[in-house]
């Protein structure tokens, strides 16, 4: 699949004004500041999606099209602290009703600092994913900020922590700023899209 034809279609504040449940839709999930929108724009190869130093940028559900019927989607992330309450629970609520009532949601790729992965809310959403049998593509993103064989050792530690679950999880190092890991993310999507 090419990815850099993928073409903005809209951002929703709720599922209700998404496009038709049709089709194949992928989505990058996270924490604030996971590099969600990195990753998509690196995929793409544009600048597709609104970065940010300062969490919570993405706020709305914004959906990307490659073709009829196959679409990619930007979540707002979650877990971040400094948020009012108020628009915490709008964003968690929007954010679990997409991934409760999508029925054209595919496959979930899950984003995480290679930093600080497997925080409490990212495994909840793993956990849940494996529950009703998605696949999931872990990405341990910003790996550009360790060397070679740190990187593998934390995939590697990712992959045992996970093994438990016994789901369709698979698990990179991966860099928007170096493109590491973007031809598995591809490889992974392209099965997803089209089938193995
Ligand atoms: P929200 O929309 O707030 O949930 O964040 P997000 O997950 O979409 O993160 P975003 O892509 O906006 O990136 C957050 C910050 O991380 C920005 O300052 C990016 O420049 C930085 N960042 C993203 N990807 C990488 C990467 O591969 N390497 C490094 N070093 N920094 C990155
Ligand atoms: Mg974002």
């Amino acid at each position: 699949i090419k990815y850099n034809t993928a073409k903005f279609i809209t951002s929703a504040p709720d599922i209700s004004r998404l496009p038709a449940d049709t089709g194949i839709e992928i989505a990058f999930a996270g924490r604030s500041n996971a590099g969600k929108s990195s990753a998509l724009n690196a995929l793409t190869e544009q600048k597709l999606a609104r970065t940010s130093k300062t969490p919570g940028r993405t706020q709305l559900i914004n959906t990307f099209e490659l073709s009829e019927g196959q679409r990619l989607i930007d979540l707002p992330g979650y877990g971040f602290a400094k948020v009012p309450l108020e628009m915490k629970i709008k964003w968690q609520k929007s954010l679990g009703e997409y991934l409760q009532k999508r029925d054209s949601l595919k496959g979930l790729v899950i984003l995480m600092d290679i930093r600080h992965p497997l925080k409490d809310l990212d495994l909840d959403l793993i956990e849940w994913a494996v529950g009703c049998e998605l696949p999931v593509v872990a990405l341990l993103t910003k790996a550009d900020k360790y060397a070679q064989g740190k990187r593998k050792s934390e995939v590697l530690q990712v992959k045992k922590a996970l093994a438990e679950l016994n789901g369709d999880i698979r698990v990179y190092a991966f860099s928007s700023l170096k493109g590491i890991g973007l031809t598995d993310l591809a490889w992974a999507l392209d099965e997803w899209f089209l089938g193995p």
